[in-house]
């Protein structure tokens, strides 16, 4: 827990990233999580699990970024990666960050660059994700999800089964009919905010999930998304929905590029959407460190890198 902690407070210390990467360490040791630094890159590995039965998503690597400038960069990055998905008919969805909208800056900067995703992502027919950050951007990003969401149905959104709040927004996204990943919760909080304890995390997860599979949210046209490597979660989704009689087309299992890959074609084999999130782009230190932070055993594959160095 302790070294889990240490791993994302130091997730947020861009200057240990950067001196990784001054050290020529980056590339062998991110490949595994991270398709490479170009769109071009990712939509290749998505093209490959397009190939094996596995839908896909696509994270262009960034988060709170400091200028407009740069979140509208960011902005056009994914309105191209649309384009190019449309146009290679690849079974894709986008799933990007608000802070790398713009969220820091101002509300207004970020709308404005939600709306230009949002569109090119209707015109195309491709959802476009939003993804959950630290909780004290929960608030702000369920808001601007509700308020786009009804121009914008292709829209979807996260919550985070750590967060204790979160029993209340999943009723909220479940009025609205939402579309709704169910994830873990991959950010430092404190334990006023989150279970410390990950037992606590895992049985909201089973609670969170089963109210997302209930008629009710059924009813409303609710879609969820499972995005979890947990085998005990990934069952327990199935054995709900199969209860309710939800049909495999009614939800999805979400896994992130290069954990768990074993586990892929099971899930393919027993009629379930599997989609896999493929991350890019440079600036790939934090969700490389959150990646480390979830499971400390990968510190083995650090430590076996940095000795080879
Ligand atoms: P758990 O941590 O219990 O892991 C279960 C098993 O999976 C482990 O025993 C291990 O075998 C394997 N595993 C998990 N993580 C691993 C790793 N890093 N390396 C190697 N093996 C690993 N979070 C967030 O806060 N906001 C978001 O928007 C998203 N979005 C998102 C999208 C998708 C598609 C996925 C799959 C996940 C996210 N997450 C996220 C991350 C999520 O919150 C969570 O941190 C991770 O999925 C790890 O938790 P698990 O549910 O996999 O369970």
């Amino acid at each position: 827990m302790l070294l889990k902690t240490a791993l994302l407070a130091l997730s947020e210390r861009r200057t240990v990233g950067e001196a990784m990467a001054r050290l020529g360490l980056t590339r062998r040791l991110v490949r595994r999580f991270v398709a490479g630094t170009t769109a071009e890159d990712a939509l290749a590995v998505i093209a490959r699990l397009n190939g094996e039965g596995l839908a896909g998503a696509v994270t262009y690597l960034g988060e709170h970024v400091a200028s407009e400038p740069a979140a509208l960069a960011a902005t056009q990055e994914y309105v191209r990666l649309l384009d190019m998905i449309h146009a290679r008919n690849l079974d894709g969805v986008p799933s990007l960050k608000l802070t790398q909208l713009g969220l820091d800056l101002s509300p207004e900067i970020c709308r404005a660059n939600v709306v230009r995703v949002a569109e090119r992502g209707s015109a195309v027919g491709r959802r476009v994700w939003i993804d959950m950050e630290g909780s004290a951007y929960t608030d702000r990003t369920l808001a601007l999800y509700a308020e786009l969401r009804p121009r914008f149905p292709l829209l979807a959104c996260v919550v985070q089964s750590a967060l204790r709040r979160t029993p209340l927004d999943v009723e909220r996204l479940i009025e609205l009919g939402a579309t709704v990943r169910l994830c873990k919760g991959a950010y430092r909080e404190p334990p006023s905010v989150a279970y410390p304890d990950k037992a606590d995390v895992d049985r909201a997860y089973g609670r969170l999930a089963t109210r997302l599979l209930a008629a009710q949210a059924e009813g409303r046209h609710v879609y969820p998304a499972f995005a979890t490597h947990d085998e005990r979660m990934q069952a327990l989704a199935r054995t709900r929905a199969e209860a309710r009689a939800v049909e495999p087309s009614g939800y999805e299992i979400q896994m992130l590029l290069g954990i768990r890959p074993d586990l892929h074609a099971r899930l393919r084999s027993e009629g379930l959407t599997v989609r896999v999130l493929v991350p890019y782009g440079e600036d790939w230190y934090g969700y490389f460190m959150r990646r480390l932070a979830e499971r400390p055993a990968n510190l083995v594959f650090l430590a076996r890198n940095l000795a080879r160095h």
